[in-house]
Parts: structure tokens; C-alpha cells; sequence
């Protein structure tokens, strides 16, 4: 009965708000007041990339569901499967089934237009979280993000400062296409170039995996290629990079031979570095369910966003991290 209210006040305002030619925005607002008029729960379709992707999706998945089901919100949460038109398609049934806001996590950043032009016809806000996609600021109404290009920045500052008297750098790239692997594996290519350093192997591991990672650097050192940096897009690849080493009987980390980089961050990544296991880890913090629910309920009181929101965060390596730092870790 509320569903059908909700539906005949929402279609009556609709019908109002385009006979005097309302914008989308009018829309959006004139849809929420009529949920929040019909006391309906609010209702997020989250678009989320993999469910088991990594360690940080994991965290990343229930931050969510957490924050969503204390803010009372009702989720609808799907996955692409490593598969962007599923992602897509699933993003469109999500509108169809009017859901009042629609969060994207995209594991391609291109090809988004068609969705982001489907939710605004249909008032829906669209809104960007942990990765930024290639749409025009008209097509979407706000994003909370990283900063992968930062991110990867930092690392290469990291690295030159090491002052090492060779770079032969693997870079284990993430899930080839997503603004995360475009953003950090730029940073390493542009600062090779402008440090003359030596990339000896590139390679995107689909799904952020773990064990491609160990099966590409076991293949390297079987090849006899020279390397003494392993820069990996995720804490799982750096593991499964740190198991191969270990099989072959390589050192690494802080007195090792090989430097270990890492992006993320998570809990057992950071013991690893205070171990001196990993030598750097730069944060790519997953916690985006507080952020959101908060950017939500602002838009649903009509009060005004930022638009772009980059996430505040760190990087740790074997000289600054600490016991204390480790164990405050929230994910
Ligand atoms: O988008 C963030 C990336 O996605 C993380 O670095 C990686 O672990 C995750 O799968």
C-alpha cells in the first residue's frame, strides 16, 4: 500500500514537475521528498565491482552494508564479476527498479554515459565512490574517491628517495581498465621515465589476484630476470609477489634485496611492514559507507555537497610505521 502511495505521489509530482518543465534536479529532489513524505525507507543500489576482489573489497563491502543498515537504508547491492556489461546491465535494473540512489564502484572507468543519462532522466542521483569514472560533471551528482595518481605519486616520491643504485622495477598492475590500475600504474611508468629507471615486466592480473601475482614473479626469476623493486597495486598481489621470493629463497623487504611496494594498507599489510616484510604501503582507505550515508542524507534534506570528494589519506613504510599504528588499524 506505502509502495503504491509513494508511486501515485511520485508519479503526480512528476507529472506536475514536467508540465511546468522541471529539470532532473527538481526531479531528484521532488522523488526524495515524496519518499521521505511516504516515510518509505531510502533505498541505495550500490554497484560494486567483485565480491571477493581483495581483501580491501571485503572491507570495502562491509562498510556498506554496515553503515547502510544503521543509517536504516534499504540496500540493493550488486556485483559485476569482473564483467563491466554485467555491471552495467545490473546498474540498469537497479533503475528500472527506481531506486533512489544509485552508487557505482566501477571496474571499467570508461562507459558509464548511457547509465549516468538513464538515472538522471529517471532522478536518480548518481553518485562515484572509491573510483572515479569518465563522466561529464552534468551526468553525475557527487563522488567520494581516491586518489589513485596521489596514491602511485607518493609511491615514486618513495622510491627515489631510496636513492637505490639500480631500479628494476616488476609492476603487478591491477584489473586492467579501472581508474585505481590507470592511476597507480601511470605514476610508475611516468616516474621510470623521468628517473630513467628500468620497468622489466608490466602486467595488469585480472581481479587484483593473488596467486596470478606469485605465478608472474616465479615466472620471472625461472626466466633469470634482474629485479630489485616489486611495485604491486594491492596488498594481495605484494603477498602472493613475497611468496614466490620466498620460494626461491630471494630476500626482500626492509633488509632484503628486493623493495616491496603496496597499495591499500589493510591491517595485516601494515604488520607486514612493521615485520619488514613490505617495505612502503600507501593507504587506499575502503571504508565509504559513513562517507556516503552522510553525503545521502544531506542530499535527501536537500542541503548542498561537495561534488568531488577525495578520501584524506597516508602512506607507511619500515621507518615510520609502529606496533600502535598496526593495531588502531580499523580494517
Ligand atoms: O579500487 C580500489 C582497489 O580495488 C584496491 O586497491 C584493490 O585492492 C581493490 O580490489
Amino acid at each position: 500500500m506505502k509502495k503504491l502511495l509513494s508511486l501515485v505521489l511520485v508519479l503526480t509530482l512528476a507529472f506536475s514537475l514536467a508540465a511546468c518543465g522541471k529539470t532532473a534536479t527538481e526531479t531528484t529532489a521532488a522523488k526524495a521528498d515524496a519518499t521521505a513524505k511516504a516515510g518509505d525507507k531510502i533505498v541505495v543500489g550500490i554497484v560494486q565491482t567483485n565480491a571477493n576482489e581483495s581483501d580491501w573489497r571485503t572491507a570495502n563491502t562491509k562498510s556498506f552494508n554496515e553503515a547502510f543498515a544503521a543509517a536504516g537504508f534499504e540496500t540493493k547491492m550488486v556485483f559485476g564479476e569482473g564483467d563491466h556489461a554485467k555491471q552495467i546491465s545490473e546498474a540498469q535494473l537497479l533503475i528500472q527498479e527506481e531506486v533512489d540512489y544509485l552508487v557505482v564502484l566501477g571496474l571499467q572507468s570508461a562507459g558509464w554515459e548511457d547509465v549516468a543519462k538513464a538515472a538522471k532522466e529517471a532522478g536518480i542521483p548518481f553518485i562515484m565512490a572509491d573510483r572515479k569514472l569518465e563522466l561529464s560533471e552534468d551526468l553525475y551528482t557527487a563522488m567520494v574517491c581516491s586518489d589513485f595518481a596521489a596514491e602511485g605519486a607518493k609511491a615514486v616520491d618513495w622510491l627515489k628517495a631510496q636513492a637505490l643504485a639500480s631500479y628494476n622495477i616488476v609492476v603487478l598492475g591491477g584489473d586492467t581498465g579501472s581508474s585505481a590500475q590507470l592511476g597507480r600504474s601511470k605514476a610508475i611508468e611516468d616516474g621510470a621515465k623521468a628517473n630513467s629507471w628500468t620497468i622489466v615486466f608490466n602486467q595488469n592480473m585480472k581481479g587484483w589476484d593473488e596467486t596470478l601475482a606469485k605465478q608472474a614473479v616465479a615466472d620471472l626469476i625461472a626466466a633469470g630476470t634482474k629485479f630489485n623493486v616489486i611495485y604491486a597495486e594491492n596488498d594481495n598481489m605484494a603477498r602472493g609477489a613475497c611468496a614466490a621470493l620466498d620460494a626461491a629463497g630471494i630476500t626482500y623487504g626492509k633488509t632484503g634485496d628486493v623493495k616491496i611496494i603496496s597499495f591499500d594498507a589493510n591491517k595485516w599489510a601494515l604488520q607486514n611492514v612493521f615485520d619488514g616484510k613490505f617495505n612502503l604501503d600507501v593507504e587506499c582507505n575502503p571504508l565509504h559507507g559513513p562517507r556516503i550515508v552522510e553525503l545521502i542524507n544531506k542530499l535527501a534534506a536537500g542541503e548542498a555537497v561537495e561534488k568531488n570528494a577525495y578520501v584524506k589519506e597516508e602512506m607507511f613504510d619500515t621507518a615510520t610505521i609502529t606496533q600502535a599504528i598496526v593495531d588502531a588499524r580499523a580494517y
